[in-house]
Formats: C-alpha cells, structure tokens, sequence
C-alpha cells in the first residue's frame, strides 16, 4: 500500500483551503481604541478558557461547577466585569447581538447544568460555543 499520493493530496488540500481562507477572508473590520482592543483580547483568552474548564467539569460529571463558572465568566453575571457595556458602543450591530446572544445562552447553560442532565447540558453549550463562531465568522478589530 503507497500512503505516498495520499499524504501528497492531503497536503496539497491544506496548502489550498487555506489560501482560499486567507483571499476570502471577508470579515468586517471594527475599529478599536489600542486600550479596548487589549481589554477585548484578554477576555477571548479567558473566554476559551472558561468554555476548556466547562468541559473539564462536565467530563468529570461536576455539573454545578460548571454551571457556576459558567455564569461567573461568561454569562449575564459576567456583563460588568468585561466592560461589556462601554465596549458593545463601539460594536456593529451584528457584533452586538452576537455577544449579548453568547452571554444569554451561557446563562442558559447555567441552568441546564444545574438540572443535572448531560444531554441537554452539552446542547445548551453549544449554543454558546455558536455564538462565540458566529461573531469570529463576521468580525475582526484593528
Ligand atoms: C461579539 C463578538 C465575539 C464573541 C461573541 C466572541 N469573540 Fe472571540 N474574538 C472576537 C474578535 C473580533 C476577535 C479578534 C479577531 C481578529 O481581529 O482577527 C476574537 C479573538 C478571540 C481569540 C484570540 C485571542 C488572542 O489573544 O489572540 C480567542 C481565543 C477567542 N476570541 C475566543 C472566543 C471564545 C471561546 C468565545 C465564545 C465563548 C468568543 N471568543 C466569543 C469576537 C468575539
């Protein structure tokens, strides 16, 4: 068996997908004071952050942990430590909406968690992470 031509194609796919990523890139730029920017950017980290331990507390069957970490970092209870309400001013309307949509469906996550069932937990987390896609897909700041 010659793995050669495949491992050649699959490069070629690559090398190709992700040229055509970089020229269709067609995301709407969103100006920035420097300051937010960095503010913004220290939330993202901690926001993959949050949604990485969510995962790790429901892979351990802690629910309530990760319901509760969830509201704290990303859901409505998070709006004020973020600056969510000074940085959605600078935000397109889209941009606005996908983050207020991220914040209620962790909120939402929240409660599902606590009911205790996984199925419709890991649903509801979607819901965030769907979020979190949508605005990356439209948006980027400069
Ligand atoms: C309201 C829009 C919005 C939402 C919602 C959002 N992001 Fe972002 N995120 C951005 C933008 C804009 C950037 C910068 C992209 C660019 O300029 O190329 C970014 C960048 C990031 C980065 C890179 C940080 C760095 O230091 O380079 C991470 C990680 C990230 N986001 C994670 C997340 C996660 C996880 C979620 C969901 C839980 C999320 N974001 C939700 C808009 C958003």
């Amino acid at each position: 068996m010659n793995k050669i031509p495949r491992i050649i194609s699959l490069l070629l796919l690559a090398f190709s997908s992700g040229a055509s990523i970089a020229n269709e890139d067609s995301r709407q730029w969103v100006e920035l004071p420097e300051m937010m920017q960095q503010h913004m950017m220290s939330n993202m980290r901690d926001h993959l952050a949050t949604i990485n331990e969510i995962l790790i507390n429901m892979a351990n069957g802690q629910l309530d942990q990760a319901a509760e970490i969830a509201e704290s970092r990303l859901g409505m209870s998070s709006l004020e430590s973020h600056g969510a309400k000074h940085m959605s001013g600078f935000m397109p309307v889209g941009m606005r909406q996908a983050g207020t949509s991220m914040h209620r469906s962790a909120s939402r996550f929240a409660l599902r968690a606590e009911e205790g069932d996984l199925l419709p937990a890991y649903k509801a987390l979607s819901e965030v992470t769907s979020a979190c896609v949508a605005c990356h897909s439209g948006y980027r700041i400069r």
